[in-house]
């Protein structure tokens, strides 16, 4: 029997009535029921329990007996008592979600790098040397816009490998791209903008993040050169998300002319633009193309994170703030208190002076290459009439159908073979006519899966296609 202490939340009336017994197995069976107390949690002990509650422990051992007897918690000689693993009348909502949910066999959704490609043992040696170096001042609160020390390499990072305009004072360090998201609507609210343009298709969740800032969403369509600056012209928005690097989740890399062309809107009409740089660390068939933000640094406001290059997990992610907004965002983050954990910026900051992202990069883009070509070949031997775009960079391609097909069908097919896929409509705010597209992520699955995934999606596609309506 483990030694440690549960606490109960938990207390008793005494003169209310009630008997203390019946207080106790009231609060129990109702925390179990409404799963604050989680099938299979332990109980504390019966002496520690009465200690808790300042009564006798015989107390606590009839109220615990009377559960027992019910079937809410389970008492065994010389083991910790807990709550039922499985409990007839209570349906705990997270007991049920795991009957439901199975992971698939072939996950292509389009969300992570390679997660077992973590560098493990060169984040461990970073972790150490912050906690071997950090300062005891520094295992305090820290600045909200995050280490000094991060900042400085950061700044010198994105200006050698992405052309960027950032010194120190510019960079917020936030909580993963969600949090910096939410953070630059907020900072353009703040500066009074009142409509926004999003490409459409998008990041799905931009356009929510947008609305719950107060801000009008106006979706502009994109092509194979990036957004439509005419449309852009014609809208009535003040600011506008891009992602020029690699156009989520069509794959388009901004062509030069459209460049300048966002950049004449962004200064015609004194706007302000965020630029999402994601994945922009992946090219494989093309040369590198600047951020953005490097040619017009005090209207763009640059999002990028850890999450593509290293893991979704680590949740750092940050932001190079035009000087006009960086007061928005500091009283921001002082107000929310959100500024990133600081054991982790610091051993960032280590991670980054030794070299070892732009070494896991380096490995990691040729591993991506090769994952790339074999999802490729694989399309072209099981799925020829599939064209395939925006692969020249990234973690993602996109696959166009014939027009007869159906996403949706593909995909529900396709998930009852265990394999994973994103349809276009899941990134469209507006559905316009286009061909049937599915969005295929291939970092988190390996050269053989990727073959056996894309076998599966094609006798998805053929089962979509039997069981399509004949028209006549
Ligand atoms: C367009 C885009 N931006 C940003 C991210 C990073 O988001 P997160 O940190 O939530 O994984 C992703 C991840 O897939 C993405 O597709």
């Amino acid at each position: 029997l483990s030694t440690y202490s549960v606490e109960l939340l938990a207390s008793v009336k005494r003169g209310s009535g009630q008997p203390l017994r019946r207080q106790i197995e009231d609060q129990l069976r109702r925390a179990i029921r409404s799963c604050t107390l989680k099938l299979g949690s332990p109980l504390a002990s019966t002496r520690d329990f009465a200690r808790q509650l300042g009564v006798s422990r015989p107390v606590v051992v009839q109220a615990y007996a009377q559960l027992a007897a019910e079937g809410y918690i389970v008492i065994k000689r010389g083991a910790r008592p807990r709550v039922a693993r499985c409990i007839g009348s209570c349906r705990q909502r997270g007991a049920r979600r795991q009957t439901t949910i199975s992971s698939p066999k072939v996950d292509f959704r389009p969300a992570s790098p390679d997660l077992s490609a973590f560098p493990r043992s060169a984040w461990l040696r970073s972790l150490r040397a912050a906690l071997a170096t950090m300062p005891n001042d520094a295992f305090g609160h820290g600045d909200p816009m995050g280490e000094e020390a991060l900042r400085q390499v950061l700044a010198e990072y994105l200006g050698r490998v992405r052309g960027l305009v950032a010194d120190a004072d510019r960079l917020v360090v936030v909580n993963g791209h969600t949090h910096g998201r939410g953070l630059v609507c907020r900072m353009l609210k703040a500066a009074g903008v009142k409509r926004v343009a999003v490409e459409d298709p998008c990041q799905p969740g931009l356009p929510a993040a947008v609305e719950s800032a107060g801000l009008k969403v106006l979706p502009i369509p994109i092509d194979c050169d990036g957004i439509d600056v005419h449309a852009l012209y014609r809208s009535p928005a003040e600011a506008v998300f891009l992602t020029p690097a690699h156009q989520f989740p069509i794959g388009a890399v901004m062509s030069g002319e459209r460049r300048t062309a966002v950049l004449g809107w962004l200064r015609d009409r004194d706007a302000i633009a965020v630029e999402n740089d994601y994945d922009a660390e992946y090219r494989y068939d093309r040369p590198p193309v600047s951020a953005l933000q490097a040619l017009e640094p005090d209207r763009i406001v640059y999002e990028g994170t850890t999450s593509q290059t290293l893991a979704p997990a680590l949740q750092l992610a940050w932001l190079v703030v035009p000087p006009a907004l960086l007061a928005t965002a500091r009283r921001d983050q002082d107000d929310y208190g959100w500024g990133a954990p600081r054991i982790e910026q610091y051993a960032f900051a280590d991670f980054l002076l030794r070299g070892e992202l732009d070494r896991h990069l380096r490995r990691q883009r040729a591993s991506y290459r090769s994952r790339r070509d074999a999802l490729l070949q694989a399309l072209k031997k099981s799925l020829p009439e599939a064209t395939v775009c925006g692969i020249s960079a990234g973690l993602h391609a996109t696959i166009a159908f014939p027009k007869a097909d159906d996403e949706r069908a593909i995909q529900r097919e396709a998930q009852r073979r265990g394999v994973a896929v994103s349809t276009l409509s899941q990134s469209e705010i507006i559905h316009r006519a286009r061909p049937p597209m599915l969005v295929l992520g291939y970092a988190n699955v390996n050269e053989a899966t990727i073959g056996v995934g894309v076998n599966e999606l094609a006798a998805a596609v053929r089962a979509a296609r039997l069981r399509r309506p004949v028209s006549n």
